[in-house]
């Protein structure tokens, strides 16, 4: 096959990018080397490289900008299948910097799907990148209610720090479980509605075209090669560029709020067998390990395992938007798809750790964090 994956240059799109490579697949990597998150100016694609800088043979780079219509359709000429992860990735960014959201996600995504209902192409499969921020909250048990979805906690209750979302029906403390695919969406940033949108999308025109399309709901993504100067990007890799400049890492809340950490390795994994397999077609998957994890816990893992004595500084301040638990129902992509995570949450941080300790990080954390506090977006 020969396989365009637009923002291919990126965290996720660059492990995508030599699983295919190494399948025998022929891959062309779309895109625009956002300087958020390529600081120095290189793609993530340096394994893909011959000693003297060219890429191997069967791996192309074109760099072009998904809402540029031309160039997205030279680089759509000839692929049998797309992969579509280029996207704008700041949960907190997006909050203020709508427009550009809007556009590069929502916008972007409508340029693809306009060239792909011209029909003047030879696109066999699309898998596009959608995220577990579309659900807000996740699911949870009522003893007395039975499954409930709350809605986010109100300002007031953050403000006492009482943390744990209440029943909407009867007021009792509930008990987070996996959140499966059918979990109503409540998008609660301007990342997460464009997300949904790029999902609802691409299942829409892949629909009325008959062009087969997977989405998958990736939850936290973590591993080596994650922007690190990115200071709106995953948990993971902002905790480890803060240890790494002799700084705590900054916890919201209590640090008791809980995700769902998947390696790299595995969204590959799940990518792969959406692109593969005909039992993806017009479905949406959730990809994650099915465990919940404590951003308190991962914060004290990375100071242990990279050995650097910095405490978290607990803050219990929050930030607006913020969700409480989420971790994936994944029963479906396993009966489905045949998934089944691989890294242990331990192993993975080794490999980030491994990865984290020969990078240069600047930490651009503080500045996102006071972004947020002048805007009335994180508070106490
Ligand atoms: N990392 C996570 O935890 C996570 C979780 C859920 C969903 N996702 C989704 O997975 C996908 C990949 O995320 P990632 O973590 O690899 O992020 P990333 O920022 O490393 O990669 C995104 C790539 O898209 C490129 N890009 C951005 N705007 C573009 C545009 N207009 N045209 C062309 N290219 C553009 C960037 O330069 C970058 O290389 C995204 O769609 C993201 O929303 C990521
Ligand atoms: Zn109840």
């Amino acid at each position: 096959m020969k396989v365009l994956i637009t923002g291919g240059a990126g965290f996720v799109g660059s492990f995508v990018c030599e699983q295919l490579h190494a399948q025998g697949h022929e891959v062309r990597v779309f895109d625009n080397l956002e300087p958020q998150v390529h600081a120095s100016g290189q793609s993530n694609l340096q394994s893909l490289m011959r000693p003297g800088g060219d890429l191997r043979a069967g791996v192309e780079l074109v760099w072009g900008d998904v809402r540029n219509r031309h160039q997205l359709e030279a680089a759509m000429r000839g692929v049998d299948a797309i992969i579509h992860l280029a996207a704008q990735v700041g949960v907190g960014q997006s909050m203020y910097e709508i427009t550009r959201y809007v556009d590069h996600n929502t916008v972007g995504t409508a340029v693809l799907l306009e060239l792909l209902a011209a029909r003047q192409h030879t696109v066999r499969k699309v898998v596009v990148a959608s995220s577990m921020s579309i659900y807000g909250e996740g699911a949870y048990d009522c003893v007395g209610c039975g499954e409930v979805y709350p809605m986010l906690r109100s300002l007031s209750q953050m403000r006492s720090g009482d943390w744990e979302p209440r029943c909407p029906r009867c007021s009792e403390p509930l008990i987070p479980k996996p959140t499966p695919e059918t979990k109503p969406l409540l998008p609660t940033s301007i990342y997460a509605v464009t997300k949904r949108d790029q999902e609802e999308m691409c299942l829409s025109i892949g629909r009325a075209y008959d062009i087969p399309t997977a989405a998958l709901r990736f939850f936290n993504i973590y591993g080596s090669r994650q922007a690190l100067s990115n200071p709106y990007t995953g948990v993971a890799a902002i905790f480890s560029s803060r240890l790494l400049n002799r700084r705590s890492p900054v916890v919201f809340e209590d640090g008791g709020q809980t995700r769902d950490f998947v390696h790299v390795t595995d969204i590959v994994q799940a990518v792969l067998l959406a692109l593969h397999k005909d039992e993806a077609n017009f479905e949406v998957f959730n990809v994650g390990t099915g465990q919940p994890t404590s951003i308190g816990y991962v914060a004290e893992l990375l100071g242990r395992k990279m050995q650097i004595d910095v405490p978290p500084q607990i803050e219990n301040t929050f930030r607006e938007g913020d969700i409480r638990h989420c971790y994936a129902d994944i029963q479906k992509i396993r009966n489905m798809l045949g998934f089944e995570p691989t890294v242990r949450l331990d192993d993975g941080i080794d490999e980030l750790i491994g990865w984290v300790s020969s990078q240069t990080a600047d930490d651009r954390f503080e500045l996102a964090a006071s972004e947020l506090k002048q805007r009335g977006l994180a508070r106490c």
